[in-house]
This record gives structure tokens, C-alpha cells and sequence, in this order.
């Protein structure tokens, strides 16, 4: 396969920026294309029919843009819908953020509990807990959603008492366990970090799935000889379904600079 084709990286919204972000310092040579539902987002309170239909309409776009890898940046599809990209992405690399959180958990937890955050759709699921107890069957597996962080970042109060007080709400259960990492399932959940360890305390570790996802990718594109080797800029395009009001200030805070041009796709 040609190395110099583009990583492709898809989300529910613009969220999944989070990982396109930890994509470029961890691998900064590589074209990536970036798809992200804006028009259909939040999918994390729909049904699994539902997400399933809208994960195959993206695969198949980013597959029409000849991509080498394909990612998953979007934890309520990599949740219920991994299957169906998996189908139909065939014989091109499939990575996704569950995968990637699930694998670090383990390894950083030290065989203390391990707590999970994201939204109804992921923790119903309870695909993080299934794909944790696959690599470690003893794990202690603490789940919780947290329907309101996901406005509460795309509204920018990633440091305002409301949300403090929310996680603190939320995360009273989870931290009553024996809990050493806190996997932040979610794509906007990294943007929450400072407040997060400010609740959680020094003795919990947060799992941040966006850099986890990138060396995951790093090693699997090393792994299958698939590194881009040019040295020129590589390019980098967004292409969303709608491109709503603040989207450029929401959209440059998770990819943590200029978004430049974005493509609007309509299906
Ligand atoms: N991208 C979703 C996730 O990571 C959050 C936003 C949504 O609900 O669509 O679960």
C-alpha cells in the first residue's frame, strides 16, 4: 500500500479534534483527513440503530478518499458500531479509541480498580468494561456516564464551578472505589483535564483516549510498514455536515490551533 495516503479520522462533531491534535505531535508527517458529523452531533444520547447507520454512511466516505487507517476518534461509535466499520473497511487498519483507552487502563491501573466516564450511549454499552475485562480478566471496572460534560466543554466552561460541581457529582461513586486511572472515555472529556485531576486527586490517573489512540496508531502504522517517509508538509483537511455557529473557536480549542479551511459535506 502507497504510505503517502491519508489517515483517516472520524467523529460524531468536531470533538474528535482531541485526537486529530494528539495525531499531529505524535506523528506529525502524516496526511490525515478528518470527517466530523457536525450536523447530526451529539450521538452519544441516540440509538444504536441509528449510530450504526450514520458510522457506516462515514466509513464509507473516508474509504471513497482512499485512506491507509482509518480511526475511530469517536468512543460512542467505537462503542456500539466498531463492527460495522470493521466490515467494511476490510483489509485497511482499523483503530479506535476504545481499544486504545482499554490498553492503557490495564497497564497503568496496577490491579486497582479502573474508572470509566462517557456518555449514555458508551456506558450502556459497556464496551470499555468488556474490552478491559478481555485483556485483563480480574479488573475492577467502575462505569459512569456523564451526559452534561459534553455540552458543558462546547459551552468553554472547562473551568467554571458549574462543572466542577457536575464532576464532582458525577464522579462521588466512582471515587468511593478503590479507583487508580480514570479513563476519559469521551473526545471532549481531555479538554476537562485540569478540573478533572483537581477532582480526582493526585492518587487517580487520568487516561486520556486522544493520546493513547495516537500511539496506538504510531505503532500500528510502524508495525504494517505504513509510515509516511516524505519529509514535505503534510495536509491536513476537515470536512464536517454543518458548520454551525462558534464552530471555528470550538473547533480551534480541541485541535489546539488554526483550523484553516473546512469542507461542508452534505449527504
Ligand atoms: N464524540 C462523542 C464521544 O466521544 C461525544 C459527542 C456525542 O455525543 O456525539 O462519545
Amino acid at each position: 500500500m502507497d504510505r503517502s495516503r491519508p489517515i483517516g479520522v472520524f467523529d460524531s462533531g468536531i470533538g474528535g479534534l482531541t485526537v486529530v491534535r494528539a495525531l499531529m505531535e505524535r506523528l506529525p508527517l502524516e496526511h490525515i483527513v478528518y470527517f466530523g458529523d457536525s450536523a447530526r452531533v451529539p450521538y452519544g444520547i441516540k440509538s444504536v440503530a441509528t449510530i450504526e447507520h450514520y458510522t457506516a454512511q462515514i466509513t464509507d466516505f473516508l474509504l471513497q478518499q482512499n485512506v491507509k487507517m482509518l480511526i475511530v476518534a469517536c468512543n460512542t461509535m467505537a462503542a456500539v458500531a466498531s463492527q460495522v466499520v470493521q466490515e467494511r473497511a476490510r483489509d485497511i487498519p482499523v483503530i479506535d479509541v476504545i481499544e486504545a483507552g482499554a490498553l492503557a487502563a490495564v497497564e497503568q491501573s496496577g490491579g486497582h480498580g479502573i474508572g470509566v466516564i462517557g456518555t449514555p450511549t458508551t456506558i450502556n454499552s459497556n464496551a470499555y468494561a468488556r474490552r478491559i475485562h478481555e485483556l485483563d480478566a480480574g479488573a475492577r471496572v467502575y462505569s459512569q456516564a456523564c451526559p452534561l460534560f459534553v455540552p458543558l466543554v462546547e459551552e468553554g466552561w472547562l473551568d467554571h464551578p458549574v462543572t466542577r460541581l457536575t464532576a464532582q457529582e458525577y464522579l462521588r461513586p466512582v471515587l468511593a472505589e478503590d479507583v487508580a486511572s480514570l479513563v476519559l472515555g469521551c473526545t471532549h472529556y481531555p479538554l476537562l483535564k485540569p478540573l478533572l485531576k483537581e477532582v480526582v486527586g493526585p492518587g487517580v490517573r487520568l487516561v486520556d483516549s486522544a493520546t493513547t489512540t495516537a500511539q496506538l496508531a504510531a505503532a500500528r502504522l510502524q508495525a504494517l510498514a505504513l509510515m509516511r517517509t516524505q519529509t514535505t508538509r503534510p495536509d491536513y483537511r476537515y470536512v464536517v455536515t454543518d458548520v454551525p455557529l462558534r464552530f471555528q473557536t470550538i473547533g480551534e480549542r480541541f485541535l489546539g490551533r488554526s483550523l484553516g479551511q473546512v469542507e461542508r459535506f452534505e449527504w
